[in-house]
């Protein structure tokens, strides 16, 4: 999915998607510390020909314990990539999570995937505009805020900023050609209207170009998500509060006080920080700190089955995965969506059964001591 989706869309989209920050170490951690997970398989108990993959999580119960991460700026990936795979969530039980910078509408996205809808929200300086998106996001029917706390100043990307993807964006005669070298890609997105922040547009300025967006867009993120706003947050909204990007064990302690239903381990794919350790070398301590039964997502590298199960291995009740389904979207489009779906549903089924685990709740018990 990852190659093809290479040659479909443009340079600046594809880098945008694949790229880590500064040498990519981070991002290639994620991949090699998945792959050191080692599962040893159980084959004569027999008890796994039909294995249970559906489980209950934050009070929904869902086919399998794996969702779509945030994923800003969809639709210069793919024209309506956000709406796509919330469809296909809706349609195989899964959740889909709409980043606050997506390119599709909060209200869009509630029409099209209900209650599996999630959403993700960056702490804007200007408190008024959290209020507005909270309260739209509450009478959309979302019962789960994720807010993202690791963006706590503007990222710097070599890549994106060479390709004109830098705050405010520079397109340039290379990004145009570019463009124009993928037929489909560009066809679909003229038809489909140039992505656009849809959750912040009413906010712009008046009248403003691009220079004076991107400059709103780099105030709007720089709304550092402190502790005391995150109780606030608390206070606010009425159902599950999810907080997004936590590595160190005193994080997620300071989360669980604060009244936070679950925690998303997370280093954001790589984006952010390039010392950053993976999530999955961080489960164990962060489980340990929070106990057994505080609710756990991680996310990072995931590229199969066989990785969401290494990660509830190592002690997460859920899991998600980003650029996996952006590749698929990327690919194909709109088929894209359920294909990924259905490959991941079923590598995770068939790996299950090739261990010998009959339920999700065994799965630690798997692992190789230490791996
Ligand atoms: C292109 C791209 C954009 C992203 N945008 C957001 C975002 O808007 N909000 C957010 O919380 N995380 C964002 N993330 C991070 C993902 O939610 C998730 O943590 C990460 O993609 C997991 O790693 P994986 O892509 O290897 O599965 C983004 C990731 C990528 C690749």
């Amino acid at each position: 999915m990852r190659k093809a989706a290479r040659k479909r869309i443009p340079r600046f989209a594809y880098d945008y998607l694949s790229g880590g920050i500064g040498l990519h170490s981070a991002l290639r951690n994620n991949r090699d510390a998945l792959d050191n997970v080692i599962i040893i398989p159980r084959y004569l108990v027999g008890n796994a020909d039909h294995p249970r993959t559906g489980c209950t999580f934050l009070g929904e119960q869902y086919d399998f314990p794996f969702g779509v991460a945030p994923v800003g700026l969809g639709g210069i990936i793919w024209p309506q990539a956000a709406q796509h795979l919330a469809s296909a969530a809706q349609s195989h039980n899964i959740p889909f999570c709409l980043s606050g910078f997506a390119t599709a509408s909060i209200g869009e996205i509630a029409d099209v995937a209900g209650k599996h809808a999630w959403y993700q929200h960056y702490m804007c300086a200007d408190e008024k505009l959290n209020e507005i998106l909270f309260k739209r996001a509450l009478d959309c029917g979302y019962e789960n805020l994720i807010i993202t706390v690791d963006i706590p100043t503007v990222t710097r990307r070599d890549h994106d900023i060479r390709n004109g993807l830098s705050v405010p964006p520079r397109l340039n005669l290379r990004t145009l050609c570019d463009a124009a070298r993928r037929p489909r890609w560009a066809m679909e997105t003229l038809l489909s209207g140039v992505p656009q922040f849809q959750n912040y547009r009413e906010f712009f300025p008046k009248n403003a170009n691009l220079e004076k967006i991107g400059m709103f867009i780099q105030e709007v993120i720089e709304g550092h998500a402190s502790l005391e706003r995150l109780k606030r947050v608390r206070d606010q909204w009425p159902h599950n509060l999810i907080v997004k990007g936590v590595l160190n064990p005193d994080d997620a302690r300071d989360c669980l006080h604060i009244g936070a239903d679950a925690i998303v381990v997370s280093n954001h794919g790589g984006r952010q920080l390039d010392a950053a350790p993976s999530a999955i070398d961080c489960l164990p301590a962060i489980r340990d700190t929070v106990g057994p039964d505080f609710p756990l997502i991680a996310d990072g590298g995931v590229l199969t089955g066989l990785d969401i199960i290494r990660y509830l291995g190592k002690g997460a009740d859920f899991v998600f995965a980003g650029r996996a389904f952006m590749y698929a979207v990327g690919a194909m489009g709109k088929p894209g969506a359920a294909h990924v779906m259905n490959v991941l549903s079923e590598e995770f089924r068939c790996t299950m059964a090739q261990i010998g685990c009959g339920k999700i709740a065994d799965l630690p018990g798997f692992l190789e001591p230490g791996s």
